[in-house]
């Protein structure tokens, strides 16, 4: 069968809202301190200890919006520990995250300075699962409020006399999990008594985000959407992306488990793989589809006219962390794997612009499937944020619609679609098209045909791949994996022929 793509450049479905291509930045092995914090007297070049290149290369492109503290660590944070001056904030350790001991140098004040230095909205995330509705509510005063009150004044003595403005607020972090162990009917009980107390001050309305579903959970979904659609603006499913494990048996309370927590279970290499292996990652990357559909099958019951919106505020390959590295650090390495699985993921959230308000890929520097990796003063950029650059065509586009007829990609007698895609218009009248072959040794050719255009030309048009299914950037050689520009295209009248390579993401820019 021969791959076709037929687009409708007059449908737009959707907004795809920037915020799907969010970040998460938690205090977790090196993802803060000795990646965005270096503090002020760091040799590192720095803005109040915040480091520059990372700064430039997030803005570059376009992080929406960053998602802090945890996590698990949200759970475990007293936002009081970090303010006022650095000398005088208590230390804690960090339970979660390698026991090792955190300094609470990076507090409110600093997230927002790092957030208004990328040009990011700032996205919040309170302790359901140890605080008290006191302190998340006396934290939102301090953030937002502009009237006089003792929360306000301490912020001023602190050096901000203005209130912040401040949008994304989560209203705890797993808390079927680390966050608390809640049954489902437990947690939206205890969702709605903080959520009453996280008041909106002055002009500061908060987009307020529940906990909703890890994986598979559907039983979550239905008892939030059932009892707290109405106080609620989105759900947030968290989902992994991992190799199969047949030892997933450990279940908690409603239908919950620990297995991704336990560190004696193996996830495989980042690096070292074989086919096998990147074959259930793939598989894994498009399961996402049918979690989406199911999920929001259920929020449609309860609320059919969309008013609550599904963020997917933790997403990302997790693999087995660096041989020699903390493995309470979940410092990773990056691939071209991980950026197929992501342009695959970030297809799917885009072709759900109905729902998705945002997503949060897990997480920006040094943990999990992270855009930069940094040693000293050494900063790379991975395969996956080189993703991010060419998608970033996509932040506030309309959808369109399209059909896609492809082959399958077979391995081991299991079947999977070779190829994925989404395609949006922009203000400037330009389709983009992002492509992914998912086949590790197999190109494809697809024939695209967009019916009401004359002709179709491409006025841009680049792509990611290498030759080995594990080529990355590594501090030796930053400069492996990045993307350049694609020749293999021809177009005749109103089709295009497109060759792509195996493994690879290819960007297409059709002006209409
Ligand atoms: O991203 C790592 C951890 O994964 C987060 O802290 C937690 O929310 C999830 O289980």
């Amino acid at each position: 069968m021969a791959n076709q793509l037929i687009i409708n450049s007059a449908s737009a479905k959707a907004t795809i809202n920037r915020m799907i291509y969010g970040h998460f930045a938690e205090h977790l092995g090196r993802c803060i301190y000795d990646g965005f914090y270096v503090g002020e007297n760091s040799s590192i070049p720095n803005i109040h200890g915040i480091r520059s290149d990372i700064v430039s290369a997030l803005k570059k492109i376009k992080i929406p919006c960053l998602r802090w503290p945890g996590g698990c660590f949200a759970d475990e944070y007293h936002w009081m520990d970090g303010i006022g001056p650095k000398e005088h904030r208590p230390a804690m350790v960090n339970t979660h995250w390698g026991g090792i001991s955190e300094n609470n140098h990076f507090g409110t004040h600093e997230f927002f300075e790092l957030c208004e230095l990328l040009g990011a909205e700032p996205y919040i995330c309170g302790n359901v699962g140890s605080g008290t509705v006191r302190e998340m509510s006396e934290w939102i005063e301090y953030m937002t409020s502009d009237a006089q009150s003792p929360m306000t004044t301490l912020r001023a003595q602190n050096g901000k006399k203005e209130p912040w403005r401040l949008k994304y607020f989560g209203i705890g972090n797993e808390n079927w999990n680390c966050g608390g162990r809640m049954r489902a009917q437990y947690y939206v009980d205890e969702m709605m008594r903080y959520n009453l107390y996280a008041r909106d001050y002055g002009n500061n309305k908060l987009y307020r985000i529940a906990c909703g579903p890890r994986n598979e959970n559907y039983k979550w979904t239905k008892e939030l959407m059932e009892i707290g659609a109405p106080y609620i603006d989105a759900i947030a499913l968290h989902y992994y992306t991992r190799v199969a494990d047949p030892t997933r048996t450990t279940n908690l309370a409603d239908g919950n488990e620990q297995y991704y927590m336990d560190p004696s279970i193996s996830r495989g290499s980042a690096t070292d793989f074989a086919e096998d292996e990147w074959f259930q990652i793939m598989k894994a990357a498009l399961h996402l589809e049918h979690l989406i559909q199911k999920h929001t099958a259920i929020m449609d019951f309860y609320d059919p006219d969309k008013k609550v919106d599904l963020i997917i505020d933790e997403w990302g390959t997790w693999f087995d962390c660096e041989p020699g590295t903390n493995p309470g650090f979940l410092y990773q390495q990056n691939t071209l794997r991980d950026a197929i699985s992501a342009g695959t993921s970030l297809n799917i959230f885009n072709n759900h612009a109905d729902r998705i308000h945002m997503t949060n890929i897990a997480q920006t520097v040094n943990v999990l499937q992270a855009m930069i990796l940094t040693d000293g003063a050494k900063m790379l950029l991975t395969p996956t944020y080189h993703i991010y650059d060419m998608y970033q065509v996509h932040q506030d586009a309309q959808l369109l619609d399209f059909a896609l007829l492809c082959e399958d990609y077979t391995y081991n007698g299991q079947s999977i679609k070779q190829v994925n895609v989404s395609v949006s218009k922009n203000r400037d009248n330009q389709i983009n098209i992002t492509l992914v072959n998912i086949a590790p040794d197999q190109g494809a050719q697809i024939t695209c045909h967009i019916p009401d255009l004359e002709t179709l030309s491409v006025s841009n048009a680049l792509v990611l791949t290498a030759p080995q299914m594990n080529a990355r950037n590594t501090f030796e050689y930053p400069d492996t994996i990045y993307p350049q520009r694609f020749t293999g295209f021809k177009s005749a009248g109103q089709t295009l022929q497109i060759d792509m390579p195996s493994k690879s993401v290819v960007l297409l820019t059709v002006p209409c």
